[in-house]
């Protein structure tokens, strides 16, 4: 393994575990302690001592290139008293105190592990409705959002992570609008994101331009009605300001669920590309498609194809081991998790496969591959499925699944997911060739980073060893490209490379949208075709000076194009932006 300055000081924070000498191990003996627990569970399906050493080395392998690497909660996890190995929860959210609290602590023994939790308050009475034991009123969702928001900021995560949480609330619920104006002050509720459950009813309303019913979830009756078209432009209005709620088109993530014969899906994962049932799981890992790229940079470039399918395949294995040998918090848990047995197969790197391609992240060319190249993943995970259900068994549930219908048999129930993969990529990234997190593009190029007072020049590995191979680097042309946040317009950049080395920034709304899109796949795919079995994580950038109507326009493309939802970010719309362009820090 080859790793940045960076990963190495993150992994030594916070991954690297104390061995029983009292030392700490070494990166290299992190990658053989989760090989060897992932790999035992082969033991279970009748492998000889030989052939689990065998598989054993695959899965380092995997690793040690930096071709693959699971969520984070396996490598703090994986032999350890927790053992805790998912990133991914959902919880439900019952409408009465006691389980309320309940739910409540069970997220606090989630956030323990490392693993993040996701609420629908949906179920909940709303504010003002009336509590027949206590002859008092309810206090409705939002209250109980900050009590859960209160409870996170308490704890830390396992010493590994602080808790993320996402809230969402269907749109009908009478609530909506306290809800969407709920995190307006950027300074509350910080260890949620959250996000509107949108219907198909309420799109059909906002076409129309007609009024929706607004449903009080204890009796079911409808409490009143509302402008679908006023609540979206609230929605839209609040995205714009703070970046907050995002929306999921919650029909749309139901019937597109392959599992959706056994479980209503309410709610998503923190970071929303794992929409789950109550009290399911998912673990998630991500292919490195930057290693994937035959003859890179020159007019011969080409997708390895073959060996990314190997990889996708001994990768879907190890998914399928971390289920079986994952230490579940509540039974719960467990149960859902050993009878679903879903896992996200993901990937990250893509602005890197695209840089060596040639392709400039918004184009023709880059947004027909992306789907190519998640349609060719999900096809090679599919296969390994089918391959480990012949000798393991399918999934629990699989009968009436959408697989069961198509005649696949099939070990998973949903097999891919797009994570944000925001510090595995840390770690699939080196000196010379980086990682980008999920499909996102490079955020910048060039940053300056104070040091000791002096001002140094931070420059993408790439764009770095192309510039010096064509002989134009220079630290003056380098702080050029830092002060414009881009290398687009900067002319001592060749102009072939000023369009490749396209910047969040660089990209409009509409390509991001659709880039996402291509990853996800539309509405109507049959079950082995949509490339993404879950959902897809992507934040729509913005300039600062885009309008209100720039981000409706937007969240309209993400219902045409069949997104399962949307986040937007608009350049400094949040005091406390993590990265930055341009300006000096
Ligand atoms: O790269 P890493 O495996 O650490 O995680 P990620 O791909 O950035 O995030 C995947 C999922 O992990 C998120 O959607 C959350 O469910 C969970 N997560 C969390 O609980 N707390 C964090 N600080 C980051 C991620």
């Amino acid at each position: 393994m080859e790793l940045t300055h960076i990963a190495k000081t993150v992994m030594e924070k916070r991954y690297l575990r104390m061995k029983e000498d009292g030392t700490r191990e070494t990166p290299d003996e992190m990658l053989r302690r989760v090989a060897r627990v992932i790999a035992a569970v082969e033991e279970k399906y009748g492998a000889s001592k030989k052939e689990i050493r065998a598989v054993e080395e695959r899965f380092y392998q995997l690793m040690d290139r930096q071709d693959f690497m699971p969520n984070s909660p396996t490598f703090t996890g994986a032999g350890t008293a927790l053992g805790q190995l998912s990133a991914c929860f959902v919880l439900p959210v019952g409408d009465s105190l006691p389980e309320i609290y309940e739910t409540m602590k069970q997220a606090a023994l989630i956030h323990q592990t490392g693993g993040g939790t996701g609420f629908a308050f949906s179920r909940l009475r709303p504010a003002g409705d009336v509590v027949r034991s206590s002859q008092g009123v309810a206090s409705g969702p939002v209250s109980f959002l900050r009590v859960y928001n209160a409870s996170t900021e308490a704890i830390k995560q396992g010493g590994t992570r602080r808790g993320a949480n996402m809230g969402i609330l269907r749109v009908d619920h009478p609530d909506i609008l306290q809800f969407i104006e709920s995190k307006a002050d950027i300074t509350q509720i910080t260890n949620f994101n959250i996000s509107v459950a949108i219907t198909d009813a309420f799109m059909e309303a906002l076409e129309k331009g007609t009024e929706y019913e607004l449903i009080n979830p204890r009796n079911g009756e409808v409490t009143g009605k509302l402008s679908a078209k006023l609540v979206w432009d609230k929605l839209v209005e609040n995205a714009w300001k703070t970046g907050e709620p995002g929306i999921v088109f919650i029909d749309r993530i139901n019937r597109r669920n392959p599992n959706n014969h056994v479980e209503v899906i309410e709610a998503t994962n923190p970071c929303g590309e794992q929409p789950l049932p109550p009290y399911g799981s998912c673990n998630l890992g991500s292919i490195n498609l930057a290693n994937f790229v035959k003859n890179p940079y020159t007019d011969r470039a080409e997708v390895d194809w073959e060996r990314l399918g190997e990889v996708a395949r001994t990768a879907t294995r190890f998914l399928d081991n971390v289920i079986d040998a994952n230490k579940y918090p509540l039974p719960q848990i467990a149960e859902k998790a050993l009878r679903d047995r879903r896992i996200g197969l993901g990937i990250m790197g893509w602005a890197e496969m695209l840089v060596q391609m040639g392709l400039p992240y918004d184009s023709e060319e880059a947004v027909a591959l992306g789907n190519r190249v998640m349609t060719f993943i999900k096809q090679k995970a599919l296969e390994e499925s089918m391959a480990l259900a012949e000798v393991r068994g399918p999934y629990p549930e699989w009968e009436g699944s959408q697989w069961h219908k198509a005649g696949l048999k099939v070990r998973n129930a949903t097999l891919t997911t797009v994570a944000p993969t925001g510090t595995i990529s840390l770690f699939a990234a080196r000196p010379d060739l980086p990682c980008s997190g999920g499909i996102e593009p490079k955020f910048a190029l060039v940053f300056t980073r104070n040091q000791a007072g002096a001002l140094m020049l931070d420059v993408d590995g790439q764009f770095a060893s192309i510039a010096r191979r064509e002989g134009w680097y220079s630290d003056e042309l380098m702080q050029q490209v830092a002060d414009r946040g881009t290398a687009r317009g900067v002319s001592g950049v060749p102009e072939k490379w000023q369009r490749i080395f396209a910047t969040s920034h660089d990209i409009t709304p509409e390509w991001h949208v659709r880039m996402q899109a291509a990853f996800q796949g539309g509405d109507g795919l049959p079950v082995d075709q949509q490339p993404v079995d879950a959902a897809v994580s992507k934040t729509i950038n913005f300039p600062h000076h885009a309008t209100v109507e720039d981000v409706g326009k937007s969240y309209a493309l993400a219902w045409q194009l069949g997104l399962k939802g949307i986040t937007v970010y608009r350049d400094g719309s949040r005091a406390s932006q993590v990265l930055t362009t341009g300006d000096k820090t």
